[in-house]
């Protein structure tokens, strides 16, 4: 059987539709398809994956509307099939958007454990308990795929807000116990750019597609920022 794909082309100049048709097979993905398309119709077609497992978030595309994993949409569970770069990042070409400004608030929080006295020279083993790894695990599962920011109202308006996906990196190092370091990541999510400019529209957690929950994760992160100042006015 064959399916009409339209992808939303994009020149470096002007945007545009394009349609391909592709046969597709039980089993075949979104990317199978557009794999399809770039080896056998239309070598020029852009897009961008790497793991093809739902691992590495490269691939992730609006897909009728909602941002997906192109690896993991089964393509004959669709009716239509329209394929979009995710929105609220700049288009490089075709379906290929900029993460260079994700990746680098991603750098601003500090996206990994910060221990005060460790030395690579005297590795301390940190053990933890399974109720300890319970209260992040669910936020350490994000894949970095941008689909969270792509949905948010106030990423859409504001350059300089952090965004759902790095707060939600933010929160699963806050609730680490083996993290020590709070007081600089709470500097950066109490700013203007942090927590208290979310609107609560609880989109990112509709289309995360690893069910990570990041509108959760900002709404506890106020909470702890609250206890934090609360805590730092009465030190
Ligand atoms: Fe890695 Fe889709 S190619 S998540």
């Amino acid at each position: 059987m064959e399916v009409e794909i339209k992808v939303r082309r994009f020149n470096g100049e002007k945007s545009y539709w394009q349609k391909y048709r592709v046969p597709v097979l039980s089993g075949m993905t979104v990317l199978d398809a557009l794999l399809y398309i770039k080896e056998n119709i239309d070598a020029t077609l852009s897009f961008r994956y790497s793991c093809r497992m739902g691992v590495c978030g490269s691939c992730a595309v609006k897909i009728n509307n909602k941002p997906r994993l192109a690896c993991e949409t089964q393509i004959l569970q669709l009716k239509d099939v329209q394929i979009e770069p995710i929105n609220n990042f700049r288009v490089i070409k075709d379906l290929i958007t900029d993460f260079d400004d994700f990746f680098a608030k991603h750098r601003i929080v500090k996206p990994y454990l910060i221990r005060k006295n460790d030395s690579y020279e005297k590795p301390v083993e940190m053990i933890q308990t399974p109720k300890q790894l319970k209260k992040y695990y669910r936020y350490s599962l994000c894949i970095k795929c941008g689909a969270c920011n792509s949905v948010c109202p106030v990423s859409s308006t504001r350059d300089d807000y952090l965004g759902p996906a790095i707060m939600t990196t933010v929160y699963r190092f806050m609730t680490d116990n083996r993290d020590e370091g709070k007081d600089e990541r709470f500097k950066i999510v109490s700013s203007e750019r942090g927590v208290w400019r979310c609107h609560f529209a609880s989109e990112c957690s509709e289309v995360c597609p690893k069910n990570v929950e990041p509108a959760k994760a900002v709404q506890k992160l106020r909470i702890k920022s609250i206890i934090y100042e609360i805590k730092k006015f009465f030190k």
